[in-house]
């Protein structure tokens, strides 16, 4: 099977490179902004594909004709998106109704990486059939995405996650990264204890959305980490795991951090219906915390030999 990648260096996009590279049933031919394949493998097929540009949207997928495109592309720096308006329409939204659109053309069916934050935050953790009343603009054109396929006429999987931690190659921080840094510099870490939902683990994405192709799933599926907890919570097994603290750890309400985008408080996800359809169990807190530590070391040492190289 033929599968396109879209956003192949975000942290997702790593994630399911790696996988389906190494899984080997599949033709994987990974895109991403940039002219330059940032893989060292030339066996390795690369495409540049800015999805927010349709006619190369089009070219590249009238030249690959994939069977499935998955799409990994997005703005998904909350408050990025709430300052950029624009810009988050252009890639979230409008990106993907040029991905349908030639996915039509050429009859490729998408499997659409989406978010909790698609909900309000009132009354989660969410089911799928859950409805949907996004509180930014991060998730109102994430929620659009969702419409624009559903739409479009072709066949298609959303693949919904929540709060993604990992590391990879040059992508950017997140919860646990900035937790460990913190603490790291000897600093207090304020962290809400008001705020909810399953923190996971982005190699669990990768590994859903091969299990959406293997078992030929459409629809809608919730794919997120085990456990459902707040983020204090969560800054305390951190500290815990990397062997910090925990008393540098103090609860406070989402409200003190001031953000420029409002967060849903209780997001997150139920996951039964991956668990039975795509017979998926995710990656306890613990387990993934010490995936994160080797991926950090992983990624540290790549880091550093690609400056060396450069240098
Ligand atoms: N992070 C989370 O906590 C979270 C939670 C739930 C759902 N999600 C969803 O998961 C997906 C992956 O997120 P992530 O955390 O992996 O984000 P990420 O690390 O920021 O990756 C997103 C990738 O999209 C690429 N991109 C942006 N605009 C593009 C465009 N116009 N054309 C092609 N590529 C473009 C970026 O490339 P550049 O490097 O060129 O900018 C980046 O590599 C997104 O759909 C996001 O909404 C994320």
């Amino acid at each position: 099977m033929k599968v396109l990648l879209t956003g192949c260096n975000g942290l997702v996009g790593q994630k399911l490179a790696e996988l389906f590279i190494q899984c080997n049933t599949f033709e994987l031919i990974m895109t991403s902004r940039n002219e330059q394949s940032p893989f060292e493998d030339e066996k390795l097929m690369y495409r540049q594909l800015d999805i927010t540009n349709k006619k190369m949207v089009r070219t590249v997928l009238d030249e690959i004709e994939p069977e499935v495109i998955i799409n990994a592309a997005a703005i998904a720096d909350v408050d990025a998106c709430e300052r950029d308006r624009a810009s988050a329409w252009q890639t979230n939204a409008a990106g993907v109704e040029n991905l349908a659109h030639s996915a039509k053309i050429v009859g490729a069916s998408i499997v659409q990486i989406s978010t909790d934050y698609i909900f309000d935050g009132k009354s989660g953790p969410y089911e799928e059939e859950d409805r949907a009343n996004p509180i930014n603009y991060y998730g109102k054109t994430k929620l659009a995405a969702e419409n624009i396929l559903r739409t479009s006429g072709i066949s298609y999987t959303i693949l919904r996650t929540s709060f993604l931690y990992g590391a990879g190659f040059e992508t950017k921080s997140n919860f646990p990264l900035r937790v460990i840094e913190a603490l790291d510099a000897g600093e207090q870490v304020k962290a809400p204890d008001d705020q909810f939902s399953n923190p996971t683990l982005a190699n669990d994405v990768a590994y859903g959305a091969l299990r959406i192709l293997e078992t030929k799933k459409s629809g809608i599926y919730n794919i997120a980490g085990p456990t459902w907890l707040n983020r204090y919570e969560f800054a305390q097994l951190i500290a815990t795991e990397f062997g910090y603290d925990k008393k540098k750890i103090v609860p406070v309400k989402m409200s003190s951090h001031k953000l420029l985008a409002p967060r849903p408080l209780k997001s997150g996800f139920v996951t039964l219906k991956a668990t039975v359809d795509l017979g998926l169990t995710t990656t306890s807190i613990e387990q993934g915390l010490m995936m994160l530590k080797s991926q950090i070391k992983e990624f540290r040492t790549s880091t550093e030999e690609t400056k060396n190289k450069t240098k």
